[in-house]
Protein backbone atom coordinates (compact mmCIF):
# COMPACT_ATOMS: atom_id res chain seq x y z
CA UNK A 1 0.00 0.00 0.00
CA UNK A 2 1.18 3.74 -0.19
CA UNK A 3 0.52 5.83 2.64
CA UNK A 4 1.73 9.82 2.98
CA UNK A 5 2.19 10.42 6.52
CA UNK A 6 2.27 14.22 7.72
CA UNK A 7 4.50 14.63 10.57
CA UNK A 8 6.97 12.06 9.44
CA UNK A 9 10.37 13.48 11.49
CA UNK A 10 8.36 13.79 14.39
CA UNK A 11 8.42 11.51 17.40
CA UNK A 12 5.36 9.11 16.36
CA UNK A 13 5.74 9.91 12.42
CA UNK A 14 9.47 8.64 12.58
CA UNK A 15 8.09 5.31 14.37
CA UNK A 16 5.48 4.65 12.18
CA UNK A 17 7.37 5.51 8.83
CA UNK A 18 9.35 2.80 9.72
CA UNK A 19 7.29 0.14 10.96
CA UNK A 20 5.28 0.62 6.91
CA UNK A 21 8.52 0.80 5.25
CA UNK A 22 9.36 -2.62 7.60
CA UNK A 23 6.09 -4.10 5.86
CA UNK A 24 7.30 -3.37 2.40
CA UNK A 25 4.94 -0.37 1.78
CA UNK A 26 5.90 3.04 -0.02
CA UNK A 27 5.64 5.85 2.32
CA UNK A 28 5.87 9.42 1.36
CA UNK A 29 6.43 11.75 4.36
CA UNK A 30 5.93 15.95 4.73
CA UNK A 31 7.35 17.30 8.06
CA UNK A 32 8.13 21.20 7.87
CA UNK A 33 11.00 20.72 10.61
CA UNK A 34 9.56 23.64 12.75
CA UNK A 35 11.71 24.48 15.94
CA UNK A 36 9.27 23.86 18.43
CA UNK A 37 12.27 21.37 19.51
CA UNK A 38 15.76 20.65 17.96
CA UNK A 39 15.35 19.97 14.20
CA UNK A 40 18.64 18.03 14.48
CA UNK A 41 16.64 15.74 16.61
CA UNK A 42 13.72 15.73 13.19
CA UNK A 43 16.43 15.62 10.36
CA UNK A 44 18.04 12.28 12.08
CA UNK A 45 15.06 10.78 12.23
CA UNK A 46 14.21 11.59 8.47
CA UNK A 47 17.85 10.61 7.97
CA UNK A 48 17.00 6.71 9.00
CA UNK A 49 13.93 6.71 6.98
CA UNK A 50 15.86 8.32 4.28
CA UNK A 51 18.09 4.23 3.98
CA UNK A 52 15.51 2.94 1.72
CA UNK A 53 14.03 4.09 -1.33
CA UNK A 54 10.48 3.28 -0.61
CA UNK A 55 10.64 6.73 1.52
CA UNK A 56 10.28 10.13 -0.44
CA UNK A 57 10.54 12.82 1.79
CA UNK A 58 9.03 16.35 1.47
CA UNK A 59 9.84 19.22 3.41
CA UNK A 60 7.17 21.40 3.35
CA UNK A 61 4.72 23.39 5.80
CA UNK A 62 1.09 22.83 6.31
CA UNK A 63 0.11 25.96 5.24
CA UNK A 64 2.24 25.89 2.00
CA UNK A 65 -1.39 24.61 0.54
CA UNK A 66 0.03 25.07 -3.17
CA UNK A 67 3.11 22.85 -1.77
CA UNK A 68 0.47 20.21 -0.16
CA UNK A 69 -1.92 20.08 -2.80
CA UNK A 70 0.62 18.83 -5.36
CA UNK A 71 2.79 16.34 -3.05
CA UNK A 72 -1.27 15.36 -2.25
CA UNK A 73 -1.58 14.71 -5.79
CA UNK A 74 1.38 13.07 -6.97
CA UNK A 75 1.27 10.57 -4.06
CA UNK A 76 -1.92 8.86 -4.74
CA UNK A 77 -1.75 7.46 -1.04
CA UNK A 78 -3.83 4.73 -0.22
CA UNK A 79 -3.95 5.98 3.42
CA UNK A 80 -3.04 9.42 4.61
CA UNK A 81 -2.17 9.79 8.61
CA UNK A 82 -1.85 12.87 9.63
CA UNK A 83 0.44 13.84 12.79
CA UNK A 84 1.68 16.77 11.76
CA UNK A 85 0.86 19.96 14.47
CA UNK A 86 2.07 21.89 17.25
CA UNK A 87 1.63 19.67 20.49
CA UNK A 88 2.13 20.62 23.56
CA UNK A 89 -0.27 21.45 26.77
CA UNK A 90 2.00 24.43 28.35
CA UNK A 91 3.58 26.08 25.14
CA UNK A 92 -0.13 26.88 23.84
CA UNK A 93 -0.24 29.46 26.58
CA UNK A 94 3.08 30.86 25.19
CA UNK A 95 2.62 30.49 21.88
CA UNK A 96 -1.53 29.75 21.02
CA UNK A 97 -1.11 31.34 17.36
CA UNK A 98 1.14 28.80 16.34
CA UNK A 99 -1.62 26.09 17.45
CA UNK A 100 -3.82 27.92 14.95
CA UNK A 101 -1.59 27.57 12.14
CA UNK A 102 -0.57 24.07 12.23
CA UNK A 103 -3.44 22.59 13.29
CA UNK A 104 -6.28 24.57 12.40
CA UNK A 105 -5.28 26.04 9.21
CA UNK A 106 -3.05 23.01 8.69
CA UNK A 107 -5.43 20.57 8.96
CA UNK A 108 -8.13 22.53 6.55
CA UNK A 109 -5.22 23.01 3.88
CA UNK A 110 -4.86 18.63 4.20
CA UNK A 111 -8.79 18.12 4.19
CA UNK A 112 -9.08 20.60 1.13
CA UNK A 113 -6.05 19.20 -0.76
CA UNK A 114 -7.80 15.70 -0.36
CA UNK A 115 -11.43 16.45 -1.11
CA UNK A 116 -9.40 17.14 -4.84
CA UNK A 117 -7.72 13.51 -4.26
CA UNK A 118 -9.50 11.61 -2.14
CA UNK A 119 -8.24 8.48 -0.03
CA UNK A 120 -9.31 5.22 1.20
CA UNK A 121 -8.88 6.45 4.68
CA UNK A 122 -7.59 9.72 6.40
CA UNK A 123 -6.51 9.04 9.49
CA UNK A 124 -6.32 11.85 12.22
CA UNK A 125 -4.03 12.30 15.20
CA UNK A 126 -6.53 14.14 18.42
CA UNK A 127 -4.99 13.81 21.71
CA UNK A 128 -6.78 12.79 25.46
CA UNK A 129 -6.31 16.62 26.51
CA UNK A 130 -9.74 16.81 24.70
CA UNK A 131 -11.34 14.72 27.71
CA UNK A 132 -10.94 17.82 29.71
CA UNK A 133 -11.88 17.15 33.48
CA UNK A 134 -14.59 14.67 32.55
CA UNK A 135 -15.01 11.58 34.68
CA UNK A 136 -12.60 8.57 34.48
CA UNK A 137 -12.37 5.92 32.25
CA UNK A 138 -12.24 8.96 29.14
CA UNK A 139 -14.28 6.85 26.39
CA UNK A 140 -15.23 8.20 23.08
CA UNK A 141 -18.64 8.39 23.20
CA UNK A 142 -18.11 11.50 26.04
CA UNK A 143 -18.69 15.13 25.13
CA UNK A 144 -15.58 17.30 24.46
CA UNK A 145 -17.09 20.36 24.69
CA UNK A 146 -14.84 21.70 27.47
CA UNK A 147 -11.13 21.65 26.73
CA UNK A 148 -8.74 22.61 29.73
CA UNK A 149 -6.00 24.24 27.12
CA UNK A 150 -5.80 25.78 23.86
CA UNK A 151 -4.03 22.61 22.38
CA UNK A 152 -7.03 20.64 23.33
CA UNK A 153 -9.34 23.46 21.91
CA UNK A 154 -7.11 23.07 18.35
CA UNK A 155 -7.40 19.38 18.74
CA UNK A 156 -11.07 19.65 18.92
CA UNK A 157 -11.78 21.79 16.34
CA UNK A 158 -9.82 19.27 13.81
CA UNK A 159 -11.62 16.23 14.82
CA UNK A 160 -14.96 18.09 14.32
CA UNK A 161 -13.64 20.22 10.94
CA UNK A 162 -12.76 15.87 9.55
CA UNK A 163 -15.86 15.09 10.58
CA UNK A 164 -18.29 17.50 8.63
CA UNK A 165 -15.37 17.03 5.21
CA UNK A 166 -16.08 13.19 5.79
CA UNK A 167 -19.84 14.02 5.87
CA UNK A 168 -20.15 16.35 2.97
CA UNK A 169 -17.03 14.50 0.59
CA UNK A 170 -17.56 11.20 1.78
CA UNK A 171 -13.48 10.73 3.06
CA UNK A 172 -13.73 8.05 5.56
CA UNK A 173 -11.99 9.54 8.28
CA UNK A 174 -10.25 7.91 12.03
CA UNK A 175 -9.80 10.39 14.69
CA UNK A 176 -7.07 8.46 17.01
CA UNK A 177 -6.88 10.32 20.41
CA UNK A 178 -3.53 9.04 21.81
CA UNK A 179 -2.50 9.20 25.60
CA UNK A 180 1.19 10.28 26.74
CA UNK A 181 3.11 8.52 24.02
CA UNK A 182 6.48 7.67 25.13
CA UNK A 183 10.07 5.91 23.79
CA UNK A 184 13.11 5.97 22.13
CA UNK A 185 13.70 9.08 19.95
CA UNK A 186 10.77 10.75 21.76
CA UNK A 187 10.33 14.46 22.15
CA UNK A 188 12.96 16.90 24.13
CA UNK A 189 9.87 18.83 25.57
CA UNK A 190 8.23 15.54 27.34
CA UNK A 191 8.85 14.32 30.64
CA UNK A 192 10.96 11.21 29.92
CA UNK A 193 13.19 13.45 27.69
CA UNK A 194 13.84 15.75 30.54
CA UNK A 195 13.42 13.52 33.51
CA UNK A 196 16.34 11.83 31.62
CA UNK A 197 18.70 14.58 30.86
CA UNK A 198 18.34 16.07 34.30
CA UNK A 199 18.97 12.96 35.98
CA UNK A 200 21.85 11.90 34.04
CA UNK A 201 23.31 15.38 34.65
CA UNK A 202 22.80 15.50 38.36
CA UNK A 203 20.58 18.49 38.42
CA UNK A 204 17.25 18.51 40.14
CA UNK A 205 13.75 18.03 38.11
CA UNK A 206 10.52 19.35 37.84
CA UNK A 207 7.90 17.18 40.02
CA UNK A 208 4.06 18.75 40.28
CA UNK A 209 1.87 17.99 42.76
CA UNK A 210 4.37 15.87 44.46
CA UNK A 211 4.46 13.30 42.08
CA UNK A 212 0.73 12.23 42.53
CA UNK A 213 -0.48 12.57 38.84
CA UNK A 214 -1.33 9.28 36.78
CA UNK A 215 -1.12 8.89 32.86
CA UNK A 216 -1.87 6.20 30.59
CA UNK A 217 1.05 5.90 28.98
CA UNK A 218 1.58 4.41 25.92
CA UNK A 219 4.62 2.66 24.45
CA UNK A 220 5.49 4.12 21.10
CA UNK A 221 5.62 0.94 19.56
CA UNK A 222 2.11 -0.13 20.67
CA UNK A 223 0.54 3.10 19.40
CA UNK A 224 1.89 2.26 16.36
CA UNK A 225 0.61 -0.97 16.39
CA UNK A 226 -2.81 0.23 17.04
CA UNK A 227 -2.68 2.90 13.79
CA UNK A 228 -1.44 0.05 11.39
CA UNK A 229 -3.78 -2.35 13.03
CA UNK A 230 -6.93 0.15 12.20
CA UNK A 231 -5.33 1.67 8.95
CA UNK A 232 -7.02 -1.24 7.38
CA UNK A 233 -10.54 -0.70 9.03
CA UNK A 234 -11.86 2.39 7.34
CA UNK A 235 -15.50 3.32 8.98
CA UNK A 236 -18.10 3.53 6.60
CA UNK A 237 -21.69 5.28 6.55
CA UNK A 238 -23.08 1.58 7.30
CA UNK A 239 -21.02 0.81 11.03
CA UNK A 240 -21.65 4.43 11.92
CA UNK A 241 -25.46 3.84 11.47
CA UNK A 242 -24.96 0.69 13.26
CA UNK A 243 -23.98 -0.17 16.92
CA UNK A 244 -20.70 1.87 16.27
CA UNK A 245 -20.36 3.84 19.78
CA UNK A 246 -17.32 5.89 18.56
CA UNK A 247 -18.61 6.42 15.23
CA UNK A 248 -21.40 9.01 13.46
CA UNK A 249 -24.73 9.29 12.98
CA UNK A 250 -23.65 11.43 9.42
CA UNK A 251 -20.33 10.30 8.18
CA UNK A 252 -17.98 7.57 7.47
CA UNK A 253 -15.99 8.75 10.53
CA UNK A 254 -14.74 7.53 13.81
CA UNK A 255 -12.72 7.99 17.35
CA UNK A 256 -10.66 6.04 18.67
CA UNK A 257 -8.83 6.05 21.96
CA UNK A 258 -5.26 4.59 21.39
CA UNK A 259 -3.44 3.65 25.23
CA UNK A 260 -3.55 0.14 26.99
CA UNK A 261 -5.92 1.45 29.40
CA UNK A 262 -3.55 0.87 32.59
CA UNK A 263 -2.66 4.22 34.59
CA UNK A 264 0.81 4.81 36.27
CA UNK A 265 1.57 7.23 38.64
CA UNK A 266 4.33 9.55 37.99
CA UNK A 267 6.11 8.34 41.28
CA UNK A 268 6.51 5.01 39.41
CA UNK A 269 7.38 6.39 36.14
CA UNK A 270 10.58 8.20 37.76
CA UNK A 271 11.43 5.22 39.48
CA UNK A 272 12.01 3.65 35.91
CA UNK A 273 13.77 6.43 35.18
CA UNK A 274 15.83 6.17 38.26
CA UNK A 275 16.26 2.04 38.01
CA UNK A 276 17.51 2.68 33.89
CA UNK A 277 19.61 5.66 34.87
CA UNK A 278 21.13 3.58 38.00
CA UNK A 279 20.57 7.36 39.26
CA UNK A 280 18.71 8.82 41.75
CA UNK A 281 16.62 11.73 41.01
CA UNK A 282 16.79 15.37 42.68
CA UNK A 283 13.30 16.62 43.22
CA UNK A 284 12.13 20.26 42.60
CA UNK A 285 8.50 20.09 44.25
CA UNK A 286 6.23 22.25 42.30
CA UNK A 287 2.41 22.84 42.01
CA UNK A 288 -0.20 21.35 40.03
CA UNK A 289 0.17 23.34 36.44
CA UNK A 290 -2.91 24.94 34.81
CA UNK A 291 -4.44 23.35 32.15
CA UNK A 292 -2.73 19.63 33.22
CA UNK A 293 -5.38 17.20 34.18
CA UNK A 294 -4.21 15.20 37.07
CA UNK A 295 -5.15 12.32 35.49
CA UNK A 296 -6.04 10.64 32.08
CA UNK A 297 -7.02 7.21 31.70
CA UNK A 298 -8.70 5.37 28.66
CA UNK A 299 -11.39 3.22 28.13
CA UNK A 300 -9.64 0.84 25.60
CA UNK A 301 -13.11 -1.26 24.41
CA UNK A 302 -13.10 0.33 20.89
CA UNK A 303 -9.37 0.01 19.91
CA UNK A 304 -9.83 -3.99 21.44
CA UNK A 305 -12.95 -4.30 19.22
CA UNK A 306 -11.84 -2.88 16.11
CA UNK A 307 -8.15 -4.27 16.04
CA UNK A 308 -8.27 -7.28 18.46
CA UNK A 309 -4.99 -5.29 20.10
CA UNK A 310 -4.31 -3.31 23.25
CA UNK A 311 -0.96 -1.78 24.23
CA UNK A 312 0.46 -3.89 27.08
CA UNK A 313 4.45 -3.12 26.80
CA UNK A 314 5.34 -2.17 30.64
CA UNK A 315 6.56 1.37 31.70
CA UNK A 316 9.59 -0.08 33.31
CA UNK A 317 10.52 -1.98 29.69
CA UNK A 318 9.55 1.35 27.64
CA UNK A 319 11.59 3.49 29.68
CA UNK A 320 14.57 1.34 29.49
CA UNK A 321 14.41 1.17 25.76
CA UNK A 322 14.16 5.48 25.76
CA UNK A 323 16.98 5.54 28.17
CA UNK A 324 19.56 3.48 26.03
CA UNK A 325 18.27 5.15 23.24
CA UNK A 326 19.28 8.65 25.10
CA UNK A 327 22.66 7.51 26.12
CA UNK A 328 23.25 5.92 22.67
CA UNK A 329 21.85 8.67 20.80
CA UNK A 330 23.75 11.70 22.98
CA UNK A 331 26.46 9.33 24.03
CA UNK A 332 26.75 10.08 27.33
N1 LIG B 1 3.37 12.21 21.82
C1 LIG B 1 2.24 12.21 22.53
O1 LIG B 1 2.22 11.82 23.70
C2 LIG B 1 0.95 12.67 21.90
C3 LIG B 1 -0.21 12.59 22.69
C4 LIG B 1 -1.42 13.02 22.15
C5 LIG B 1 -1.47 13.47 20.85
N2 LIG B 1 -0.34 13.53 20.11
C6 LIG B 1 -0.45 14.03 18.72
O2 LIG B 1 0.19 13.10 17.87
C7 LIG B 1 0.82 13.78 16.78
C8 LIG B 1 2.30 13.45 16.71
O3 LIG B 1 2.90 13.85 17.93
P1 LIG B 1 4.46 13.72 18.20
O4 LIG B 1 4.63 13.43 19.64
O5 LIG B 1 5.08 12.85 17.18
O6 LIG B 1 4.89 15.25 17.97
P2 LIG B 1 6.16 15.87 17.20
O7 LIG B 1 6.17 17.32 17.56
O8 LIG B 1 7.38 15.06 17.49
O9 LIG B 1 5.79 15.68 15.68
C9 LIG B 1 5.03 16.60 14.93
C10 LIG B 1 5.79 16.91 13.66
O10 LIG B 1 4.99 17.79 12.88
C11 LIG B 1 5.82 18.76 12.29
N3 LIG B 1 5.02 19.98 12.11
C12 LIG B 1 4.52 20.78 13.07
N4 LIG B 1 3.82 21.80 12.52
C13 LIG B 1 3.91 21.63 11.17
C14 LIG B 1 3.38 22.34 10.07
N5 LIG B 1 2.64 23.43 10.26
N6 LIG B 1 3.65 21.89 8.81
C15 LIG B 1 4.40 20.77 8.63
N7 LIG B 1 4.93 20.05 9.65
C16 LIG B 1 4.67 20.47 10.91
C17 LIG B 1 6.95 19.00 13.26
O11 LIG B 1 8.14 19.46 12.61
C18 LIG B 1 7.13 17.62 13.90
O12 LIG B 1 8.19 16.90 13.32
C19 LIG B 1 0.52 15.27 16.99
O13 LIG B 1 -0.63 15.59 16.24
C20 LIG B 1 0.23 15.35 18.47
O14 LIG B 1 -0.62 16.45 18.77
C21 LIG B 1 0.87 13.14 20.60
Amino acid sequence: MRFLVTGSAGFIGYHLCRQLLAHGHQVDGIDGMTDYYDPALKRARHGQLSTTNLFRAHEVMLEDMEALTRIVGETQADVVVHLAAQAGVRYSMEEPRSYVSANIVGTFNLLEALRAAPVSHLMLASTSSVYGANDMPFAESDRTDHPLSFYAATKKATEVMAHSYAHLWNQPTTIMRFFTVYGPWGRPDMALFKFTRSILEGKPIDIYNAGKMQRDFTYVEDAVEGIIRLADIAPTRADSLAADPAGSPAAPWRVVNIAGGKPVELDAYIGAIEAATGRVAIRNELPMPTGEPQSTLAATRELERLTGFLPSTPVETGVRAFVDWYRDFYKV
